[in-house]
């Protein structure tokens, strides 16, 4: 299952963050996601139903304006905001509220009851949230831009990006060819014994192709990025590439049932035959086991500085003798000219001694089966309807979606925004993003960074010399807001795409192309200087990012819009939205695992060991709180998600304080009609209601195995039952569950 993720479950999965990739190997190279079908039918549902919500408001903004017409003489005078876009977020709000629940008892209900209700899964989704919605609106958008005709583009990427999109649509095409694109590069490299007869002794070769221009990863993985202890360079890295170990591992049968079905599927449709195939499969599967037996979860590789491990490629020949690195990693980075001191980053020292062990002792042919079988995951998605057949009955038992009815277009805006990110940025960036946006958040940003910085001074736990060292790291923090620069200048844009070859005759040689590209550009990034104009998210995502090797915060244009921030929209709506979320990010740089950089990106020790201490005692009581919270009867676990809850705990708090400072400033500001709320709750359910969701049982259960971050419910009720003034504003006396009497701290 390794590569199984990457390949297909991301739409599922990250993208409701506030969830950074600390240091993502490949940065052009995003992964690819699952493909969708029925675009008519899909289409004019979606169609009704956006004209049913809009009704909805419609109806509901005349009864508020009714409700107000009569009060008008009474609080007109006490400034109420009556404002278009007061009135209307006032009324998605109090729809989204469930004024029924005891904010005291149960603060998500509360403030997201009313969402939850009206808000059932759509079809084929396993999860639904704010953030998906609107990352739809973007790609919605996006597709407009596409899709037209006359489509005048200022550069030959931004081309590509259409050219792409449409070989992506065209599923006439796809399906006349079938699965041949890829039954012909199974050929090409070497041949599977699932499809033909296969005696050969090629591993060497085998695993260079498919993990190299193929980008696939057996066994581990390989990236070049800026080296955590000396980050003003970039370096080769290789870490453990196993991506869900605890479902190999755990007592979930019914999942392994599915994913053996899959893959005799899959292989079936690839040319083997029924009974021969079964066996194989099986033996992969028992060695993905075996894989998954000896990858570190990870809730036990949170220590950096624990986990990296500088060598040199002899040493790592020493320590894994069944890969030849030398010739492998000259294969991956050709034509970069590589010996036997080039310096390389370990991330799993032990997993890597272990899985050369392994190889060693395994047959080939099944070696071969399995690095096949890993490259058939990364390209799967790019053919037929078969293909997605067996794709959507996996994630049906995985994650427990009743049917794929992503539509096409839908898919295909995925994966250009994967491959073209950020050419796909240009248009969007020029069609929607205000530059005024830019200045507006900075703003946000230095009055949060000056409520951390103050709120440090408060911290009892901490000596003054850390103290001062993690207030300069605060001001070192660089933040990139919006999209890079680049992109604007057809030119830049352009050069970053040269070498990427685009047709609108096949997707899956476009995809192909872009692997084998995006290896170029990794080796092409390792003599170089690490490049802070780099970003690995893309500018239409709806998420944001911390930086430790930067010492950077990003905050994509995607997230810069409604709920999270309007110019027009109370103060305290837009601290609760973004305002949280840049406090979040802020707060990463002293997380768990950003504390042990520096205010220059380094992995060195700047903490006195009195404060590691204390900041020990006080982390352990967040992982013992979390880990009470239950998800149909499962554990969080506290460990995993222990660097998210330090920096959603920190961010309110942030955020809060400075929108305290902004109203004594400023003097209060008008309220919201009709919600009855004073502008301090109103910033708490605002923060909320950025949480609201739904996801299936299956989903919920992946997410607590996978996830980096706490359920969303959690997100919530665990950081405001941290924070006193969440309490004071709703008057929760101690005991009752959002006031349990004890608080953790941090930040
Ligand atoms: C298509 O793009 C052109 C300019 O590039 C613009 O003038 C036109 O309005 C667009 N058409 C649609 C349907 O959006
Ligand atoms: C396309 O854009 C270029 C400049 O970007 C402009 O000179 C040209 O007239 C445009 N063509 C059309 C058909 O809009
Ligand atoms: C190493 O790989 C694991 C997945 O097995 C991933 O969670 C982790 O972030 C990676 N670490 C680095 C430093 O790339
Ligand atoms: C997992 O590893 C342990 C030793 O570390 C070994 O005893 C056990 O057989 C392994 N299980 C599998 C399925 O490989
Ligand atoms: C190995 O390569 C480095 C540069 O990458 C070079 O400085 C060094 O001299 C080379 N060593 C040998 C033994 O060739
Ligand atoms: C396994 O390792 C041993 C000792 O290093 C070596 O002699 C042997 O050739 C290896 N076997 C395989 C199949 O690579
Ligand atoms: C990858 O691209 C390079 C440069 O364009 C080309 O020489 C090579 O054949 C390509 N490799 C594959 C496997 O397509
Ligand atoms: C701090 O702790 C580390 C590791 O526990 C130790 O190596 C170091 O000597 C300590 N430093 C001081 C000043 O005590
Ligand atoms: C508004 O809320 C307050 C306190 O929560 C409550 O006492 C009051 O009755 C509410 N007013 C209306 C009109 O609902
Ligand atoms: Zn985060």
């Amino acid at each position: 299952m390794s590569n199984y993720k990457r390949a297909t479950l991301e739409e599922e999965d990250v993208s409701e963050v506030p969830g950074d990739t600390a240091s993502s190997p490949d940065r052009v190279e995003v992964g690819f996601r699952k493909g969708g079908i029925d675009v008519l039918g899909r289409r004019t549902r979606l169609e009704v139903l956006l004209l049913v919500l809009l009704l909805v408001t419609l109806l509901a903004l005349l009864a508020c304006l009714l409700v107000l017409g009569l009060r008008f003489h009474s609080e007109s005078g006490r400034g109420i905001c009556l404002s278009e876009a007061c009135i209307t977020v006032a009324s998605q709000m109090v729809e989204a509220m469930d004024r029924s629940a005891d904010p005291c008892h149960d603060f998500y209900q509360f403030a997201c009851g009313g969402w939850m209700r009206k808000n059932p899964l759509p079809d084929g989704r396993s999860h639904w949230s704010t953030f998906n919605s609107i990352g739809e609106q973007n790609q919605a958008l996006l597709k407009h831009l596409l899709e037209n005709g006359t489509f005048n583009s200022s550069s030959e990427a931004e081309k590509k990006a259409q050219f792409y999109y449409l070989s992506c649509l065209n599923t006439q095409k796809i399906e006349e060819l079938g699965a041949k694109p890829l039954t012909e590069l199974i050929a090409k490299i070497g041949g599977w014994s699932i499809t033909d007869p296969w005696d050969k002794d090629n591993f060497m070769e085998v695993l260079k192709v498919v993990s190299g221009p193929y980008r696939a990863q057996p066994f581990f993985s390989v990236g070049v990025s800026a080296d955590p202890k000396n980050s003003n360079s970039n370096i080769i890295q290789v870490n453990q590439s196993f991506e869900e170990p605890q479902i190999c591992r755990g007592p979930t049968p019914k999942v392994l049932v599915a994913y053996l079905d899959y893959m005799v599927e899959l292989g079936t449709l690839l040319g083997g035959e029924k009974g021969s195939t079964h066996l194989q499969m099986q033996q992969i599967l028992d060695f993905e086991k075996a894989l998954a037996n000896i990858t570190v979860p990870q809730d036990q590789r949170r220590d950096e500085e624990k986990i990296y491990h500088k060598v040199s490629v002899a040493e790592l020949q020493l320590l894994a003798p069944a890969v030849d690195w030398l010739e492998y990693l000259s294969s991956s980075l050709s034509p970069l000219d590589l010996n036997d001191t080039e310096p390389v980053v370990l991330y799993a020292r032990e997993y890597l001694q272990q899985v050369s062990d392994l190889i060693n002792k395994t047959d080939r042919s099944l070696l071969n089966n399995y690095m096949i079988w890993t490259l058939v995951q990364k390209t799967v998605a790019s053919l037929d309807q078969r293909f997605e057949n067996a794709q959507d009955k996996l994630l049906e038992s995985l994650i427990g979606t009743k049917k794929s009815c992503t539509p096409r277009w839908q898919t295909c805006i995925e994966n250009t925004d994967d491959t073209l990110g950020f050419a796909l940025g240009a248009l969007f960036v020029k069609a929607t993003f205000d530059k005024k946006s830019k200045d507006i958040a900075e703003e946000m940003i230095d009055e949060i960074r000056s409520a951390f910085k103050e709120a440090l001074d408060r911290l009892g736990w901490m000596d003054g010399t850390t103290r001062q060292a993690a207030k300069e790291k605060a001001d070192a923090i660089y933040d990139m807001i919006g999209f890079p620069e680049f992109i604007l200048d057809p030119k830049e844009l352009d050069d970053v795409y040269d070498g990427y070859e685009v047709s609108d005759e096949s997707f899956f040689q476009n995809m192909l192309n872009f692997y084998n590209f995006s290896s170029r550009v990794m080796a092409d990034q390792l003599r170089k200087p690490p490049n802070k104009d780099q970003w690995s998210m893309t500018p239409p995502t709806v998420n944001a990012y911390y930086m430790p090797t930067k010492n950077g915060i990003v905050f994509p244009a995607g997230i810069l819009q409604a709920p999270f921030y309007a110019h027009d929209h109370p103060k305290a709506l837009n601290f609760g939205g973004i305002g949280v979320v840049m406090g979040h990010e802020l707060t990463h740089a002293f997380d768990d695992q950003g504390r042990e950089y520096d205010k220059e990106g380094n992995l060195r020790p700047w903490w006195q060991n009195s404060s590691v201490e204390a900041f020990r005692e006080r982390t352990e009581c967040m992982v013992d709180q979390y880990s009470q919270y239950l998800v149909n009867t499962e554990h969080v676990n506290g460990k995993q998600t222990l660097g998210e809850n330090i920096a959603d705990n920190g961010g309110l708090k942030a955020a809060y304080h400075a929108y305290q400072s902004w109203v004594w400033k400023n003097g209060e500001e008008k309220r919201l009609p009709a919600i009855n709320l004073t502008n301090d709750q109103l910033f708490f359910v605002g923060f909320a209601q950025v949480w609201c969701s739904v996801r299936t049982p299956e989903s919920a259960h992946e997410g607590l195995v996978t996830d980096a971050h706490s359920p969303p419910r959690y997100r919530v009720i665990g950081t405001l039952a941290n924070f006193p003034e969440f309490s004071q504003h709703f008057h929760c006396p101690v005991g009752t569950p959002m006031n349990t009497g004890k608080r953790c701290e941090v930040w």
